[in-house]
């Protein structure tokens, strides 16, 4: 359950304790959904819905290991978080999917904006992120791909 009006779109924070009154009405599991950013998050929204578990949309959108991270949390795991070369892969690997899903041009439109997030969230450049998001070849896009994640922990180790 997302805890918005339908009015609403997403304006505004999402209602975490109205889903409580789902919750109390309803004799089937409730999920949880709506601005879970992180752990933390997750935690204050179960709390306020009583829910039975917690759904993330945007903030998984290139980093899909938040879920891994909240998962983890919730049911008092460890998590080490990816490394650089892992993120990568990631990125490729989601690149090679988008690319069998939905053939080569429009495989490659649509992994941009996943890829734009991957990026941001490593605090690319944004000249680099609009250049790599420009490549029309996906063979010279995961070339691409490849250089940036090394090169990018190089100049923060710098
Ligand atoms: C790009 C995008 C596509 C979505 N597609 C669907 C959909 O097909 N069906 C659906 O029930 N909700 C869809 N949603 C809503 C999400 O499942 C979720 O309820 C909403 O994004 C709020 O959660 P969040 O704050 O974690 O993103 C979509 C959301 C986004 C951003």
């Amino acid at each position: 359950m997302h805890g918005r009006t339908r009015n609403q779109f997403y304006t505004g924070d999402a209602d975490w304790a109205a889903i409580a009154r789902v919750k109390d009405a309803v004799g089937v599991p409730v999920f949880t959904n709506g601005d879970i950013t992180s752990v933390a998050d997750a935690r204050q929204a179960l709390a306020l819905s009583g829910g039975d578990g917690v759904l993330v949309g945007r903030a998984a959108v290139g980093r899909p290991w938040l879920l891994g991270e909240i998962a983890a949390a919730l049911n008092d795991r460890a998590w080490v978080g990816p490394e650089a070369d892992e993120r990568c892969d990631a990125a490729r690997e989601q690149l090679a999917s988008s690319l069998d899903c939905y053939g080569p041009r429009k495989g490659l439109l649509n992994f941009r904006k996943h890829l734009a997030a991957y990026l941001t969230a490593e605090d690319v450049a944004r000249e680099t992120v609009s250049a790599l998001c420009r490549i029309d070849a996906p063979a010279d896009l995961d070339a691409a791909i490849r250089t940036v994640w090394p090169r990018h922990d190089m100049e923060r180790a710098a």
